[in-house]
């Protein structure tokens, strides 16, 4: 059927004792809200809304790209879900997801099931059971078992509906978007948040003898809603050992895997070896045989096979070629390239920088902006000065040169092949292949002054 999804991301998550907007809190490394926006990719594509509100400017920024609805003043979910029927009725949908944007936890398989579970229905939603209910809208079911409302833990009267049975709502919902245009203006915000809530629209269609239904997810935690520090860690944490144990069964080699940190976007290979506590988020791929030992965070980056990282390195949209040995204590950021068998030893930071073939820079160094051949010896302490307060300069150092210690160069520069540079030197012009270079003060012998 012809649907489309709507993530409810508008609210200011008061709980979470932060500026940031609540969606924007990351689990491994990535805001809650873009595992949520994953989670739907498989079965909603591009036909997805997401309602923003407060702090929409930094969230419409993390998701450049995504189709937004202003929910300017935070009056509820359901008031959230009414500022999207103007886009969900130009997208001539029939049934409409809603999801809360705070589950980061989601998977598409459990988003598929619910479709399956709620198809032709009028209204469905997902429903966990908790052994304590806390404070989730609580199930509240007519004796034969059908459902007949939602209640908010906030009103919530024992008196009127008994104990509660441990079900609860999950935050997710199907609706035909020709039930939601007849109900959500009929909500009221009398209750004890003074707010829309769109639970309510359970209670509602049953009165007009719809067929709703609430879609057992088992205690599934992937729907587990993330309102304050505690939950977010708990959601981190439960994500987190979900991945190890996924790589693990595939056969990825783990070394304190209970330190291992991998973002669920990160692809693994079997065979791979990696030594907790280290962070592996974002995009990362890291080939089969590649080691990335202890103290490491890479992002975004890729690891090729038979390449060490050792302890202690930062990597960020870095790229690792074959055999390449990175640290201890280096760093990586976006557009270094190590190419195969290259070394890059501890103190050494690349950015936008290409390391060719064999070549090696073991020590005390910055390259930025450089394109180094193959087989380069980078002595310690070298540094390309790529910037000179206003832009950004080029260095190239050509195959099988030599640059001697702490030498600096000023960019634009070019080293040519099989060059040698003294210790010691500022290199402000071209280097002819095959020369030797020396720019620094002679030294001087003198007499001791007593
Ligand atoms: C909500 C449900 C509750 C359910 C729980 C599951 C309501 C009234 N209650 O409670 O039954 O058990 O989720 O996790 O829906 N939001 C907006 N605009 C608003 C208010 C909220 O977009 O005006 C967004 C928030 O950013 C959040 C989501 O809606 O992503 C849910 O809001 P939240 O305040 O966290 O609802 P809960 O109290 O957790
Ligand atoms: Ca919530």
């Amino acid at each position: 059927m012809n649907s489309t999804a709507v993530i409810l991301a508008a609210g200011k998550g008061t709980r979470m004792h932060s500026d940031k907007p609540k969606v924007l809190q990351t689990v491994l490394g990535d805001p809650m809200l873009r595992h949520v926006r994953e989670a739907l990719r498989p079965e909603f594509g591009d036909r997805v809304f997401i309602v923003v509100g407060h702090r929409a400017d930094m969230v419409e920024a993390a998701f450049a790209g995504e189709r937004f609805v202003h929910q300017t003043e935070q009056l509820g979910t359901g008031h959230a879900l009414m500022q999207a029927l103007p886009g969900l009725r130009a997208d001539a949908c029939e049934m409409v997801l809603v999801v809360n944007g705070d589950t980061p936890l989601l998977r598409a398989e459990t988003v598929a099931h619910f479709m399956k579970e709620a198809e032709g229905a009028d209204l469905a939603f997902a429903t966990i059971s908790l052994d304590e209910p806390g404070a989730y809208g609580r199930v509240v079911r007519d004796d034969e078992g059908h459902v007949s409302a939602i209640v908010e833990a906030k009103d919530y009267d024992m008196s009127r509906y008994g104990a509660p049975t441990g079900e609860v709502n999950a935050g997710m919902y199907a609706i035909r978007l020709s039930l939601a245009e007849a109900l959500l203006p009929r909500l009221s915000n009398a209750n004890r948040s003074g707010e829309y809530y769109i639970t309510d629209l359970v209670g509602l269609a049953v009165a007009e003898g719809r067929d709703v239904r609430g879609v057992q997810c088992g205690s599934d935690e992937s729907l587990m809603g993330v309102n304050s520090p505690r939950e977010l860690a708990q959601a981190e944490e439960s994500m987190r050992a979900f991945v190890v144990e996924g790589l693990l069964d595939k056969g990825v080699l783990l070394h304190a895997p209970a330190l291992v940190r991998v973002s669920p976007r990160a692809t693994i290979e079997a065979g791979a070896e990696l030594s907790g506590p280290c962070d592996v988020l974002g995009s990362c791929h890291v080939e089969r045989g590649a080691r990335i030992e202890a103290y490491c965070s890479l992002r975004d980056s890729h690891v090729a096979s038979g390449a060490e990282i050792r302890p202690y390195c930062h990597l960020e949209q870095a790229r690792v070629g074959e055999g390449a040995l990175v640290g201890p204590y280096a760093r990586l950021r976006p557009g270094a390239v190590l190419e195969r068998d290259s070394h890059v030893g501890n103190f050494v930071e690349l950015k936008k920088a290409r390391l060719g073939v064999g070549s090696k820079a073991n020590h005390l160094t910055y390259l930025g902006d450089a394109e180094i051949g193959a087989g380069v010896n980078i002595g310690a302490g070298t540094i390309t000065c790529n910037y000179d307060g206003k832009n950004k300069h080029r260095t190239t150092i050509e195959d099988g040169a030599f640059i001697g210690s702490n030498t600096a160069l000023v960019a634009p520069v070019t080293v040519g092949k099989e060059c040698l540079v003294g210790a010691g030197s500022v290199i402000t012009h071209d280097v002819p292949a095959g020369e030797l270079a020396v720019a620094r003060g002679k030294q001087k012998n003198l007499p001791r002054r007593k």
